[in-house]
């Protein structure tokens, strides 16, 4: 089967432009973190990728280790690249990450140079790509002088293995240092991908400030909280879903408890009367900040990325609506 992209692929969504850069990202993006590994079903995988660029999401994020096992949905979306997208490689931002545990020994985590760039070269080979469009440090590293793992990035992009550098979890100091010594070696930060959702608001404190003073763009992870901000587990946690898989012990610390299911009972009430999912209500308010330039959801099945881009229609909020959600946040 030739797979060809639907010709609306441009009607639905509104690109917004990372940070003060060239470069516009679509309101959502996909993220493979979960749920294209090996041990994932190939063509549902296929099917949600499909899906996604014909309804314009054009970004699509991975890093080294995403599977399990570490490293295949890489070469899950190498097969798709190779099979379907690669006629389109120039409408699409493709990024990919290094800083957790990789391989074993000294050089397969962290931040030095010599990880960096042997992880790139190996994200490039899996996903059989001649570059990624952006490469990110995911994680800070307390013990690598941030002049070399910036240095790092900045090669990686001289190099031409990218086209930009991003950064990931960095606290506001940190990324303020690390936009400082990128801006002087003339690789500017394109943007930071840091956790944003209702229940994890952190970057509020500081960090969006430091974005906008930079001019740096932000792509905020896990707007559902792994899925806890949907209605799925209003009733139960159903077979198949994130926490049923992982007996409840998400990363992030993320829990599906009483009291988190309250506040979403209560929340849904309100994307109701928005006309809205609980889903769609949730990533569109991750979107009500001016500096949040796109969501990156994670998706288990074609129809969670339907329901995304359904979000884009309805993302304003009133300030009634804002209010009544903080009123349920902080109780
Ligand atoms: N930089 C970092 O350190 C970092 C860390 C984590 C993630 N990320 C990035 O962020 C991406 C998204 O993370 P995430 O997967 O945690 O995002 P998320 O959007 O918060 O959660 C996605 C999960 O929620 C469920 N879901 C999605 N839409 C739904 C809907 N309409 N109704 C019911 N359930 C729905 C699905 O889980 P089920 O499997 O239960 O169906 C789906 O896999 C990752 O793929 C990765 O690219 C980055």
């Amino acid at each position: 089967m030739t797979y060809l992209p639907a010709d609306s692929r441009y009607e639905n969504l509104t690109y917004r432009r990372s940070g003060r850069s060239g470069l516009q990202l679509p309101p959502v993006s996909l993220g493979l973190w979960y749920n294209f590994g090996g041990v994932d079903v190939f063509e549902n995988g296929r099917a949600t990728i499909h899906r996604a660029f014909d309804l314009g999401i054009t970004h699509f994020d991975l890093a080294n280790n995403y599977g399990p096992p570490y490293g295949s949905a890489e070469e899950t979306f190498g097969r798709i690249m190779a099979k379907d997208l690669k006629p389109y490689r120039d409408e699409l931002i493709i990024s990919s990450k290094a800083g957790y545990d990789m391989w074993p020994g000294p050089y397969g985590e962290w931040g030095s140079r010599k990880y960096l760039v042997a992880s790139c070269d190996q994200s490039l080979k899996r996903m059989g790509l001649e570059y990624v469009d952006i490469f990110y440090h995911h994680r800070p590293d307390p013990n690598t002088p941030l002049e070399e793992t910036m240095g790092a990035l900045d090669f990686i992009v001289r190099s031409g293995r990218a086209l930009y550098a991003g950064i990931s979890t960095y606290s506001p100091e940190q990324t303020r240092a690390a936009a400082k010594i990128l801006r002087e070696l003339g690789t500017p930060c394109l943007i930071h991908q840091p956790r944003y959702n209702m229940f994890d608001r952190w970057i509020e404190d500081g960090l969006l400030d430091v974005l906008e003073d930079e001019g740096i763009g932000c792509i905020g992870f896990s707007p559902l909280a792994q899925g806890i901000l949907t209605n799925k587990y209003l009733q139960d946690v159903p077979d198949g879903s994130r926490a049923a898989k992982y007996e409840n012990q998400l990363h992030w610390g993320d829990k599906v408890t009483q009291t988190r299911l309250a506040k979403v009972a209560k929340l849904n009430e309100i994307a109701q009367a928005r006309g809205q999912s609980m889903a769609q209500m949730a990533i569109a308010w991750t979107l009500r900040l001016p500096t949040m330039t796109s969501a990156l959801i994670g998706a288990s099945k074609v129809r969670h990325v339907e329901e995304a881009v359904a979000a884009m229609y309805n993302l304003a909020f009133s300030d009634e609506e804002l209010a009544a959600i903080e009123g349920i946040l902080a109780e």
